[in-house]
């Protein structure tokens, strides 16, 4: 058989399948998984939606035909005026929007859009991984932006070549970001990337996952809020976390028309759109004014507290979060050496608790493991009884 791409051979073998592999082998052993590994809302999404998407496949056959790819108008117009409500972010819903089958495949698809072979994209690492390997299958090749505690994981864009920067087509942020779950306190960070992407006329992707899964009074603003932020560049914005609707694939790219056109081109050939009744309950639940999240919010907290806690007595180092529903843990001293892949495999075999390895997000990953808070608060007792033996061990 000949090989397949060359492309897909430079990709990493990705981090959740390996996790796969070995949560696999855990439950082929009859261990008793605590998975914690992929950011994947346990909590059900409101039965509000559930309920309008049952009566509107039911009751409309219409909405069994092909969606419109690039989103209904009444599904546009609905982020637009969630846009407004939260943000005070003025969009047009004709060419401001665009519905994606999830943020993941709009990131890696505006990838398609934008490079050619050799182009380069300014990538934070760690990062999402498609913000990362969405580059590498266009083609592209990646300019790490390292993210560091000592900056509070932000990149230093004056550490960028100037001849970098000139030949750079597209940057990709994310704030709250995943997975060191830092935030920005205001818009300066964004001010700054603004004059940056204007000088060397760079296209912004911000990636806006995260925006409502904020604890502690802390409220996160969106890139578009910035004054100057739609000349340079697009947000993208996902139902997964905000309403517990990971499994539904509805997630938007908003923000510069002339950016979105070519990634609205490029979806019209290789897919069809999210089907119409999950667009219509998608709608749904982007009008309602019911505060949905206040309580998978207080349950994200009560984990993240217990947990957090339990891990600095544990010898990690663990800041709390005022956003995501991750913690990311420097490994203890003992472990640095062997690194986060080895810590993970090791802790997954011996207790059966999934973690993601930090080099699952890129190389400034490294050292440190990052824990999903996606499952019963009680199994997080456990979970530390477990792992404080396993650290003696
Ligand atoms: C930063 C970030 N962006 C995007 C996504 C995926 O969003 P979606 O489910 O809309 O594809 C995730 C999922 O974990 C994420 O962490």
């Amino acid at each position: 058989m000949k090989p397949y791409s060359k492309k897909l051979g430079k990709l990493p073998p990705y981090i959740f399948s390996i996790i796969n592999i070995l949560k696999k082998e855990a439950y082929s052993k009859k261990l008793d998984v605590i998975d914690l590994a992929m950011g994947n809302p346990d909590m059900p999404t409101p039965d509000f939606i559930i309920e309008r998407l049952i009566d509107t496949v039911k009751n409309h056959p219409g909405t069994h035909r092909y969606p419109q790819a690039k989103g209904m108008p009444k599904l546009r117009q609905a982020v637009c005026n969630w846009y407004k409500k939260r943000f005070d972010v003025e969009l047009n819903p004709d060419n401001e929007a665009i519905v994606l089958i999830g943020s993941k495949e709009g990131i890696a698809h505006l990838c398609m859009a934008y490079l050619d072979p050799g182009d380069i994209a300014l990538v934070a690492n760690p990062a999402y991984p498609v913000h990362l390997n969405g580059v590498i299958l266009a083609g592209g090749k990646i300019h790490d932006m390292p993210l560091t505690a000592e900056n509070r994981w932000l990149p230093d864009l004056t550490k960028i070549p100037e001849k970098v920067a000139r030949r750079a087509k597209l940057m990709f942020l994310n704030y709250p970001n995943n997975p060191t779950t830092a935030t920005v306190d205001d818009l300066s960070f964004f001010k700054e990337v603004i004059r940056f992407a204007k000088k060397y006329d760079i296209i912004v992707c911000h990636d806006n996952a995260y925006s409502e899964i904020t604890f502690d009074d802390y409220i996160a603003p969106s890139f578009l809020q910035t004054t100057g932020a739609k000349d340079v560049g697009v947000e993208f914005y996902s139902l997964s976390k905000t309403y517990n609707m990971a499994g539904w694939r509805v997630g938007f790219c908003l923000g510069n028309s002339k950016i979105i056109a070519p990634l609205e081109k490029f979806k019209s050939f290789v897919d069809y759109g999210v089907p119409t009744f999950l667009q219509l309950a998608a709608a749904t639940a982007l009008n309602s004014s019911e505060n949905v999240m206040k309580k998978t919010l207080e349950e994200y907290k009560k984990r993240r507290d217990k947990f957090c806690d339990g891990l600095n007595k544990l010898s990690f180092t663990v800041e709390k979060p005022k956003a995501t529903m991750y913690l990311w843990a420097k490994l203890p001293e003992k472990f640095q050496k062997d690194g986060s892949l080895k810590f993970s495999e090791e802790l997954i075999r011996k207790t059966g608790i999934a973690c993601s390895p930090g080099t699952g997000f890129g190389k400034y990953g490294e050292g440190y493991v990052r824990f999903a808070l996606v499952t019963h608060f009680n199994r997080f007792h456990d979970a530390l009884m477990r792992l404080k033996k396993f650290m003696r061990g």
